[in-house]
């Protein structure tokens, strides 16, 4: 079997604790299916990257990125660097590699775990059974429009973004996520703030438009950004796949994370380029780093979905999920998701360890 190439970038914070859990996990693998062979290579990216070059992303970590099969990335950022130029913040590391390799399809699942109901701060009966996936268009809008920057207009200071959408931009996210509505025998539901912006007067019109000509046999519909916000807490069941813009994305997917009981648990996938990279979409958490008390699961959830959507290996990526379905089920909590008199708190790696034990029971079931 073909050795996959992993270009791991394990970043700041807590980013470097769970990548270890998510590594360890994909070397057990190794030795229960033949298919799994994996080559990894280290890459500084973030703040470590700064600290060690200067800038948070450097040609050598840019070109291992691009010439690997898939690359795992933990998180980036925190406090040490926050008073650096905009320029070289860790941040920029992260989006320049999303940017240069072209992912512009932000795959974000938000499943609820059955064990993990009395996590959300949710009741119950909102929460039961919901599994969304959020497609968060990654490469355009609010993140990279131009002009931008901070400047001097007649004297006074001032703030520049800009949104800006390409009609083939949103086409080719739309099509990611009517072909995730498809497969799942689902619905669409396209975020925009129409009644305001003309971003999105043109969002909503090429959606629509792509809908009606390549898949009208997906049902859709359009929302807008404040009232979606204000859905996904009061009846997130009426979602199902769902597309948005690049900032609405990034704010709507904590939001959705808490319905799961923890941003610790959602994982991430970003397609649409030559290599596909995988990380969870929480941060470095500075106030809990090096305690050993991370949640590793959105991060071994990621690797999950690269051994999906970028090797095609489903039957390895279903013992990675039922691992984390079992782990739970048995009650191991770390704090994030720890209730009083609900489970054994656990830390970091033991975590880890608990999900390898599963995921070996799992594939010798077959
Ligand atoms: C995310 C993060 C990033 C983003 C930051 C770290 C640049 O919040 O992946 O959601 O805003 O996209
Ligand atoms: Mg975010």
């Amino acid at each position: 079997m073909a050795v996959r190439k992993i270009c791991v970038f394990p970043g700041d914070g807590i980013g470097k604790e769970v990548m270890r859990e998510a590594l360890a996990v994909l070397k057990e693998l190794e030795g229960l299916s033949d298919r799994c062979r994996f080559e990894t290579e280290e890459e500084l990216v973030g703040g470590a990257a700064i600290d060690e070059h200067k800038v948070p992303l450097t040609d050598r970590g840019l070109s291992l990125a691009r010439s690997s099969d898939a690359i795992l990335l933990g998180a980036v950022g925190g406090p040490k660097w926050d008073d650096l130029p905009f320029e070289v913040r860790p941040e920029r590391g992260l989006l320049a590699l999303r940017r240069e390799l072209d992912m512009y399809a932000n795959l974000r699942p938000a499943k609820v775990f059955a064990p993990l109901i009395d996590a959300s701060p949710l009741r119950r009966e909102i929460v039961e059974g919901i599994d969304l996936m959020v497609i968060r268009e990654l490469t355009g809008g609010l993140y990279f429009g131009k002009p931008r920057g901070i400047q001097m207009i007649d004297g006074v200071e001032t703030g520049i973004n800009t949104e800006v959408y390409t009609r083939p931009e949103i086409e080719r996210v739309a099509r990611v996520g009517f072909d995730m509505a498809r497969k799942k025998g689902g619905r669409l539901t396209s975020v925009d703030k129409s009644n305001v912006l003309e971003s999105s007067v043109l969002w909503r019109r090429v959606v629509t438009g792509i809908g009606a000509k390549e898949y009208p046999d997906v049902p859709l519909s359009h929302i807008l950004v404040d009232n979606c916000a204000m859905q996904l807490v009061r009846n997130p069941r009426q979602f199902d796949v769902m597309v948005m813009s690049n900032l609405f994305g990034d704010i709507l997917t904590d939001e959705a994370s808490m319905i799961t009981g923890s941003i610790g648990m959602l994982p991430s996938a970003s397609l649409g380029g030559k290599v596909a990279m995988y990380e969870p979409i929480h941060g470095t958490a500075p106030d809990i780093e090096g305690k050993g008390i991370a949640n590793p699961l959105a991060m071994i959830l990621s690797a999950g979905m690269m051994l999906k959507y970028s090797f095609d290996m489903l039957r390895e990526a279903a013992w990675i999920e039922g691992a984390v379905e079992q782990v739970l089920a048995d009650g191991y909590r770390t704090a994030d998701i720890w209730r009083e008199g609900g489970g054994t708190k656990v830390g970091t790696v033991e975590m880890g360890e608990r999900v390898r034990e599963a995921v070996r029971k799992i594939s010798q079931k077959g």
